[in-house]
């Protein structure tokens, strides 16, 4: 029987690191978890209660209800993936907006969310057999996961990818919002104090601008193969 490993998909907003994680997960009989849905949970719980609008950030508020915001991915057979759950309610679709997106950058970037989140995905990891995505996961979650991707694409590309799913949702949004969210977020992103988005130096680039989803997911299952073999 081949051993099980970590695979630790990091990059930019919109890279497909989801989606390829998801292809991962299905073909190997691994756990996929997307931590951006963790931020994004708390980034709605925050603005459910007040504490974030475009006009002021309350801070403090938030890191002391943080002990009483529990979340949890729960599996979902009519979809074939995991929803996440915050406080026992489906929040899949609520966190996938345009406004929650306007605001998870800042929601990251506070050092006790982050501590609070790396130590559950830790947690989850622990036995291998895990592709987890999000931006810090081959530096600071798992520095020591066997495999280490770091996608990239261009801004124009991503920006594209995520107007027509939004667009197919029925999302009554421009283009450029969506343009200047992602460049928005690529630069908070990678300048914040906590857990910048950065490339791990053993992690394998991957640029896929150009690139179908199957010619990706083929390339990567040639190096997961590789190493289990
Ligand atoms: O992957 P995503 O776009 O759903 O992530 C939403 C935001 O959460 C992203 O702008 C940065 C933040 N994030 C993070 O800081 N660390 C992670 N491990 C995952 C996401």
């Amino acid at each position: 029987m081949s051993s099980k490993i970590t695979i630790a998909i990091d990059g930019f907003s919109s890279t497909g690191k989801s989606t390829l994680a998801k292809q991962l997960a299905k073909q190997l009989g691994y756990v996929f978890v997307d931590t951006g849905a963790m931020y994004r949970a708390i980034t709605w719980y925050a603005m459910q209660n007040g504490y974030i609008t475009s006009e002021h950030f309350d801070t403090s508020s938030l890191i002391n209800s943080l002990p009483s915001i529990g979340l949890k991915f729960v599996f979902k057979q009519e979809v074939g993936f995991a929803a996440m759950f915050l406080n026992d309610v489906d929040v899949e679709t609520e966190i996938r907006t345009i406004e929650v997106s306007g605001f998870v950058s800042k929601i990251a970037e506070l050092a006790e969310v982050r501590a609070k989140l790396v130590e559950q995905q830790q947690e989850m990891g622990k036995d291998k057999g895990i592709v987890m995505d999000g931006r810090d996961i081959g530096t600071v979650v798992f520095p020591d996961a066997e495999l280490k991707l770091y996608m990239t694409a261009n801004a124009q590309t991503r920006a594209q990818r995520r107007y027509d799913e939004l667009v197919a949702k029925g999302d009554a949004i421009t283009f450029k919002e969506i343009y200047d969210n992602v460049v928005e977020r690529d630069y908070i992103d990678t300048h914040r104090e906590n857990s910048p988005l950065v490339k791990a130096d053993d992690a394998i680039e991957i640029d896929n601008s150009d690139m179908t989803r199957e010619s990706q997911l083929e390339l990567v299952l040639e190096l997961v193969n590789k190493l289990i073999a």
